[in-house]
């Protein structure tokens, strides 16, 4: 192939050009070192006559700068369409946007916040307390000792001898007595454990709600009212309330606290049984407990009033397994 061939074929070649990559081999095919070009160039000393190597580097080198400037200017068109092409793929307003799904707070956040809001509301005010605690603010101070047979009703779980999983949340109650003095108006709405195995109704960690009041004549008469408050607020005005003695080493007297079914109004149905539906444990906190966080019973008294919130939320929204607000399904959760 002769100078002007070789020529005419570059310049074709370099026109059909699509891509950047493409153009760089061409060049390398051309003008590169071992390029057709090149090669050309390296003949020329071989010439014998100068008056024909004059001629040929005249003619070669343009030829050399003819596809130079071919191959500058097919690069920037290549760029040009390039740079274009990336901005049609970088907006199109016809492209439907991609749906963010928007969350919602779980059931059970939902109920934490209104019983919480009920009694802040009332003028309560949270507090917490360890949840790894020592027997003694667990058990001990809240009247009973270590042999007491009371301590049966709780599958508590041990670190060690003096040290446990609280397995309730009065464990508040020594402790803020020994922190402030009355009137106390405090709350807990927090995480205990117990040994339980896991089934539709027990977990091993689970929440409670404790209130804790003392001052100057607080009497059974503000239990009840509290008692009735709450629980019209969680099943509808219409709620009657009753109280029937229970036994807790820490209050005196105790009382169960039960609510009128909501769904059989107290005819006995599939959910409560006989009409009542048992909801909470309460009474009036009992003077060795008060006089344990250091208060007068002489001139204070108080009321304590507990419950499990969990028990109350699958009774309202009519839930059947426990673990279904745990597991995070979202097929369950979408529905409150
Ligand atoms: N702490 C008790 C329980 O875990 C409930 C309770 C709280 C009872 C306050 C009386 C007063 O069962």
């Amino acid at each position: 192939m002769n100078a002007e061939e070789i020529k005419r074929k570059a310049l074709t070649e370099i026109e059909k050009v699509e891509g950047s990559k493409e153009l760089e081999k061409a060049n390398l095919r051309y003008l590169g070192r071992k390029g057709e070009i090149t090669k050309l160039l390296a003949e020329i000393p071989e010439l014998p006559n100068p008056e024909d190597r004059k001629k040929a580097g005249i003619l070669i080198n343009s030829i050399k700068e003819e596809i130079e400037a071919t191959l500058q200017k097919k690069e920037k068109s290549l760029r040009k369409k390039e740079e274009g092409k990336i901005e049609t793929v970088a907006f199109d307003p016809t492209i439907p946007g991609t749906k963010t799904e928007i969350g919602g707070l779980h059931p059970r956040t939902q109920f934490r916040k209104f019983v919480k809001e009920s009694f802040e509301l009332l003028g309560f005010e949270e507090v917490y307390a360890p949840h790894i605690e020592t027997d003694d603010y667990n058990f001990g101070l809240l009247n009973m000792h270590p042999d007491h047979p009371a301590r049966d009703l709780w599958d508590t779980l041990y670190l060690d001898e003096r040290i446990l999983l609280r397995c309730h949340t009065s464990n508040i109650q020594v402790r803020e007595m020994r922190k402030r003095k009355p009137p106390i108006k405090v709350m807990s709405f927090d995480r205990c454990f117990r040994y339980e195995a896991v089934d539709p109704r027990h977990t091993h960690t689970f929440p409670q709600f404790d209130l804790f009041y003392v001052d100057r004549g607080v009497t059974m008469a503000n239990l009840r009212w509290l008692s009735d408050y709450f629980l019209k607020r969680v099943f509808g005005e219409e709620t009657e309330t009753r109280f029937r003695p229970k036994y807790y080493p820490f209050v005196e007297p105790g009382v169960g606290v039960d609510a009128c079914c909501p769904f059989c109004k107290g005819k006995g149905c599939k959910i409560c049984g006989k009409g009542w539906l048992e909801l909470a444990g309460a009474g009036m906190v009992h003077p060795k407990v008060l006089e344990n966080g250091g208060v007068d019973p002489e001139i204070y008294s108080g009321l304590a009033w507990g419950f499990g919130p969990t028990r109350i939320l699958m009774i309202k929204l009519g839930i059947e397994d426990i673990r279904y607000l745990y597991e995070g399904d979202l097929r369950f959760l979408k529905q409150f």
